[in-house]
Parts: structure tokens; C-alpha cells; sequence
């Protein structure tokens, strides 16, 4: 059963994944059907910001309003977490207030610091390591479009950054291949590779040739190639991922029922091209559509009091194999 916090696919059990997904599946079709929600009433959600955001901000922010409760924007130079004042201390002044927390930060300790020092749930909004909400989302849209999240080629060409890992995670839990195709500058690290255990290897492995990497992908993926913290490295890393570009000469070596996914913001012309992502095989606004859905089950299950019934019925309705 997943516990009080949700910062890395690492802490969870396939699942606990697998709930996540059916909840989402099932919110988004009460949704749908114009149900009301309240389990959130009077509930708060602090949201601390160290990074920018669109999809992050604004998919928590109508989530929590759409559950019945509430959520506050805290930027950056507000709070000056650990420098204004400690974490530990941010912790614990935010866990007389609210009932949860979401934070998008640089460094992971931070988001454990958070967790372990307050007493409400601590959401990872992205960090420099990781990024769960959105390999949760983007799982939702793989099982929309392919009826199933398990048995698939999944191949993330860029960066092995916070979204190929948490997405590498999620393959792994749920049954599917995860392919990086990447530089070997910006490869997983030995650490990261250590995390992945048995799968390193086997259901998850990198290479560095794009070309080979896509024959028999269920999805493509990419994301930016400099993330934002890196802004000083771009020209560096504009010229290393150079032939890792997601174009249409790429996609034509691809299954033509390959679908293309991207985080977004998407730098069009670096990683992707323009006509990729308005191309018929693109499900990018799908994808960001299912940050909203994916994070209202996440919300639902650590700061509701009923979380047994609602996975019950979830389950019934939506089980995920
Ligand atoms: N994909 C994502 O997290 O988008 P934002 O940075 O706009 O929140
Ligand atoms: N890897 C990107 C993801 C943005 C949603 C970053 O960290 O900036």
C-alpha cells in the first residue's frame, strides 16, 4: 500500500502503481459524467515552486479545486527554503496549516527533508532526479491508446534525465521495456543503473543509436535536452544531442502505430520538430491532459480519509493488469 508520501516510482510496489492508474482512470470518468467531488472539502494543498511551471501549477491546482478543496502557490522567493528559513522548519510550520504538499525543487534530498520532517503527505512535483506525477500521466495515456501498460517498447530519446528515469520506473513496475537512446555523456548513471537491479540489462538498457532504437517502439518519447537548472550548459548540450532530434525521418523508421509523447514545454526544433508534434501519431496534449487526472488520484489517495473505499471501487471499475 503506497504510504504517506509520493516522491519516487522507487519507494512503490508494482501495485501501488497500479491503483494510482485505476483511480485516475476513475476520476477521469466521473469526471466525464459530470460527477461532483468533495473529498477534498477543506482540505489545503501548499504548493511550493522553486522551479517554473505550467502543467504542474495549474493540473494541481484545478485538481485540488475539482476534489472540493483548496491550493496555494508559494514561489520560489516566498519561501527561500533553506535559506530564508530551513526545510525542516518550512516542514513543520506548512503541517500546522495544510494538508499536504507538493514541491517542484532541484535537489531530491529536499523533497525527503520535507517529508521526513513534516507530518502531512509531501508531493514530488519534479526535482532534479526525479518527476512521478508525470510518468504516472504519461502511463495513463500509454494505456489509453494501447489498452494495456504492460508487454510495450517504450523508447525515450535525449536525456537520461528526471523524466527518463521516473519513466524507466514506471516500464519496470509495470511490465513494459524501456529503451534510452542517448549520448553517452548523458547516459543513467552507475547509481541509477544500481537502482534498476535485475531489470538493468534486460527490460531496461541504453544505447546511443536512435536509428536502431525505434524499430518495433510501441512509443517514442523525448523531453528537453537542457533541463531547466542547466540553462548554462545548452550550447554544450544543444551540440551533443544533435542527431537525437525526434523528426519525421526519424518517425518513418518507427511502426507506423508508434505514438509520440513529450513532457512539454518542448523545445520544437531541438529535441522535436514541429511537425512531429502536430503529427497524427503525436499524444502530447493527451499526455498533459492526464497530469490532471493522474495527480487528482495521487491527491485523492494520500489526503482523503476514505482511501479504501475509493480503491475499492476503483479497482471494481478500472483494474489495471
Ligand atoms: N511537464 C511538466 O512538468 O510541465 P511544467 O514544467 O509546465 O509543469
Ligand atoms: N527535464 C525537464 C522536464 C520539464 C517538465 C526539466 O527538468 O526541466
Amino acid at each position: 500500500m503506497i504510504g504517506k508520501d509520493f516522491i519516487s516510482l522507487f519507494d512503490l510496489e508494482p501495485e501501488d502503481l497500479k491503483d494510482l492508474l485505476s483511480l485516475a482512470v476513475y476520476l477521469k470518468k466521473r469526471r466525464a459524467q459530470g460527477v461532483r467531488e468533495s473529498a477534498l472539502a477543506g482540505k489545503h494543498l501548499a504548493m511550493l515552486f522553486e522551479k517554473p511551471s505550467l502543467r504542474t501549477r495549474v493540473s494541481f491546482e484545478v485538481g485540488m479545486s475539482e476534489l472540493g478543496g483548496h491550493a496555494l502557490y508559494i514561489s520560489k522567493d516566498e519561501v527561500g527554503l533553506g535559506q530564508r528559513e530551513a526545510v525542516e522548519d518550512v516542514a513543520r510550520v506548512l503541517s500546522r496549516y495544510v494538508q499536504g504538499i507538493m514541491i517542484r525543487t532541484f535537489a531530491h534530498s529536499n523533497v525527503r527533508k520535507l517529508a521526513e520532517s513534516g507530518s502531512v503527505p509531501v508531493i514530488n512535483g519534479l526535482c532534479d532526479e526525479a518527476h512521478p506525477c508525470q510518468a504516472l500521466a504519461d502511463m495513463l495515456t500509454v494505456l489509453e491508446h494501447f489498452g494495456r501498460v504492460d508487454g510495450l517498447r517504450i523508447v525515450f530519446i535525449g536525456d537520461g534525465n528526471n523524466v527518463a528515469r521516473s519513466l524507466a520506473r514506471a516500464c519496470v513496475l509495470l511490465g513494459s521495456s524501456f529503451v534510452l537512446a542517448c549520448p553517452e555523456a548523458y547516459a543513467f548513471t552507475e547509481r541509477d543503473q544500481a537502482a534498476f537491479g535485475e531489470h538493468w540489462g534486460n527490460s531496461v538498457v541504453q544505447v546511443h543509436d536512435p536509428d536502431r532504437a525505434v524499430a518495433g517502439a510501441h512509443v517514442l518519447y523525448t523531453d528537453v535536452w537542457t533541463s531547466m537548472g542547466q540553462e548554462a550548459e545548452r550550447d554544450k548540450r544543444l551540440a551533443a544531442f544533435s542527431g537525437y532530434q525526434i523528426n519525421a525521418s526519424l518517425l518513418a523508421k518507427a511502426d507506423p502505430s508508434v505514438k509520440v509523447l513529450h513532457c512539454l514545454p518542448a523545445h520544437r526544433g531541438e529535441e522535436i520538430t514541429a511537425e512531429v508534434i502536430e503529427a497524427p501519431a503525436s499524444v502530447v496534449f493527451d499526455q498533459a491532459e492526464n497530469r490532471l487526472h493522474a495527480q487528482k488520484a495521487v491527491m485523492r489517495l494520500l489526503m482523503a480519509d476514505d482511501r479504501d473505499e475509493v480503491l475499492a471501487a476503483a479497482r471494481a471499475e478500472a483494474p489495471i493488469n
